[in-house]
C-alpha cells in the first residue's frame, strides 16, 4: 500500500470526528467546512507523506564533510569521505592496522588520479535528466558516491589491464603490479577494489530497495560485459604468434564495445538515469545505442594515442604493437598495404619489448598514412554522433554532447 494510499484511508476514516466536532458556526454549514477542513489535512498529509518519501538521504553516518559549490573540489571531497568509510567497513573486521593502512594507499594510488570523466558523468546524467544545473548538497554527494563507484571499478579494470598488457606506467606513475612491494598481489588488490565498490553502493543506497536492485545490476552485468570484451581483447591474438588472418574491423568493433564502450559511458549515463528515475526501458536501449557510439570511437582514439600520443600527456606508454592487439591502426594498415609492406608487418609485430621491430612498424603505419585514416574516422564518427544525438526524443540530449565534446580532438 503506497504512502498516499494510507494517509488517505486514515483522512476518511478520522471524518465522522471532524464532523461531530463542535465549531462555532451553524450546523449545515458546519459540515461542509469540516468535510472541507479534513479534506485539506489528507491533502496536506499525503503530499507531506509524498515529498518525505521523494527527498533524497544520506546514510545515517556518512562522513561529514563541507562542499564548496566547485564541481572538482566537491567531486575530491566526496572521494575523501569515501575512502574513509570504506576503512571503517574493513575495521569492523578488527584486522591488523596495516590492512587499512594497505586499503588507504590502494585506493589513492589506483581510483582518484584519472581523467574521471566516468564518474563525472554519473552526476552529469542526473543533472541533464533533472534539468538543474544545481542539484542540493545531498543529491551532489549521492550522484558523486555513484560517480565514484565507477571510478573504482575502472581502477580495478586497469589494475588488472596493466598486469595482462605487460604495461609500464600508468596515469603517469609507475603500473600498482610493479611496485616492489605489490607485484602479483596486485591481482587480489583489483579483487579487493570491486568489492569496495559494493560497499559504497550497500552504505548509500542499501536501504532503497529498489533502486538499490536496479544500480546494483547495472554495475554488475557490465562488469561482466567488460571482462568479456578483455577477454576477447586478450584471446583475439596468441603473444608473439602474428595471425592477421583474425584481425578484422568487424572484430575489433566486438572487442572495443564490450571492453570500454558498456562501462566507460552507458554504465555511467545509465546510473545517473537510475538515480533521477528514469524507468522506461526504450530511454536505456537509445542511451545505449548512443554510448556505444561514443565509445567505439574513444577506444579508436585510444588506440591511436597508444601510437603517436605523447608518454607525458597520456600518463602510459603504449604497448599495443608489442602485445600484438587488434588495434584500430594495425586494421587500417592491413587494409591499405601492399604484399611487401604486409611482410614487414608480420615480421615486426608483437615483438615484445623490442624498440627496432617498433619503430619498423611505426614507419609503416607513417608510409600508409593511416595517420589521417584516423582523422578522417574521427570527424565521421562525430558528424554521425551528433546526428544521433539529434534525433534524441523523451529525454534532455545534453548528457551525449556533454560526452562527445569531451572526447572530441582529445589528447588524453
Ligand atoms: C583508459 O581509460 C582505459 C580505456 C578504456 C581505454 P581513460 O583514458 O579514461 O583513463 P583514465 O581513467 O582517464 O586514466
Ligand atoms: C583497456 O583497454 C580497457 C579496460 C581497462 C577494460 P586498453 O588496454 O587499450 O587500455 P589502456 O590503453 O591500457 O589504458
Ligand atoms: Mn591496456
Ligand atoms: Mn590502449
Amino acid at each position: 500500500m503506497s504512502a498516499a494510499t494510507v494517509m488517505l484511508a486514515a483522512g476518511v476514516a478520522f471524518l465522522p470526528y471532524l464532523a461531530k466536532a463542535p465549531l462555532p458556526l451553524p450546523p449545515p454549514s458546519s459540515d461542509v467546512l469540516s468535510v472541507l477542513l479534513a479534506t485539506l489535512l489528507v491533502l496536506v498529509a499525503t503530499l507531506i507523506a509524498l515529498v518525505l518519501k521523494s527527498t533524497p538521504k544520506l546514510p545515517p553516518d556518512a562522513a561529514p564533510m563541507k562542499l564548496t559549490g566547485d564541481l572538482m573540489k566537491d567531486f575530491m571531497i566526496v572521494f575523501e569521505g569515501l575512502t574513509k568509510e570504506v576503512i571503517a567497513d574493513v575495521n569492523q573486521y578488527k584486522l591488523p592496522p596495516r590492512t587499512a593502512e594497505y586499503m588507504k594507499r590502494l585506493m589513492e594510488y589506483n581510483v582518484p588520479k584519472g581523467k574521471l570523466t566516468r564518474g563525472l558523468t554519473v552526476i552529469q546524467a542526473y543533472k541533464s535528466i533533472k534539468k538543474a544545473d544545481k542539484i542540493s548538497d545531498v543529491e551532489f554527494r549521492r550522484a558523486a558516491a555513484l560517480g565514484w563507484t565507477v571510478e573504482w571499478l575502472q581502477a580495478q579494470f586497469l589494475v588488472m589491464d596493466d598486469i595482462m598488457d605487460a604495461s609500464e606506467t600508468r596515469r603517469g606513475q609507475p603500473c600498482w603490479y610493479l611496485l616492489p612491494d605489490v607485484k602479483l598481489n596486485a591481482i587480489n588488490d583489483g579483487l579487493l577494489l570491486e568489492c569496495q565498490i559494493y560497499v559504497i553502493l550497500k552504505k548509500y543506497f542499501g536501504a532503497e530497495t529498489e533502486l538499490y536492485v536496479q544500480l546494483f545490476q547495472l554495475i554488475q552485468e557490465t562488469t561482466h560485459q567488460t571482462a568479456l570484451g578483455q577477454f576477447l581483447d586478450l584471446t583475439t591474438s596468441e603473444p608473439h604468434k602474428v595471425d592477421f588472418g583474425r584481425f578484422s574491423l568487424d572484430v575489433y568493433s566486438d572487442i572495443v564495445i564490450y571492453k570500454t564502450a558498456f562501462y566507460s559511458f552507458y554504465l555511467p549515463c545509465a546510473l545517473g538515469m537510475r538515480l533521477a528515475g528514469v524507468n522506461d526501458p526504450k530511454l536505456y536501449d537509445l542511451a545505449k545505442t548512443i554510448c556505444i557510439e561514443i565509445g567505439h570511437l574513444f577506444q579508436v582514439q585510444d588506440d591511436y594515442l597508444d601510437c603517436y600520443g605523447d608518454p607525458d600527456t597520456i600518463g602510459k606508454i603504449g604497448t599495443d604493437i608489442r602485445d600484438n592487439k587488434c588495434g584500430w591502426l594495425i586494421n587500417r594498415a592491413l587494409a591499405k598495404c601492399s604484399v611487401e609492406q604486409r611482410k614487414e608487418l608480420e615480421k615486426n609485430y608483437a615483438k615484445g619489448v623490442d624498440a627496432s621491430a617498433e619503430a619498423k612498424v611505426k614507419k609503416i603505419f607513417k608510409d600508409l598514412d593511416v595517420e589521417s585514416d584516423f582523422r578522417a574516422h574521427e570527424e565521421a564518427a562525430y558528424k554521425k554522433i551528433t546526428a544521433m544525438i539529434a534525433e534524441v526524443k523523451g529525454m534532455p540530449s545534453d548528457i551525449f554532447t556533454f560526452l562527445l565534446e569531451k572526447i572530441y580532438k582529445r589528447k588524453k
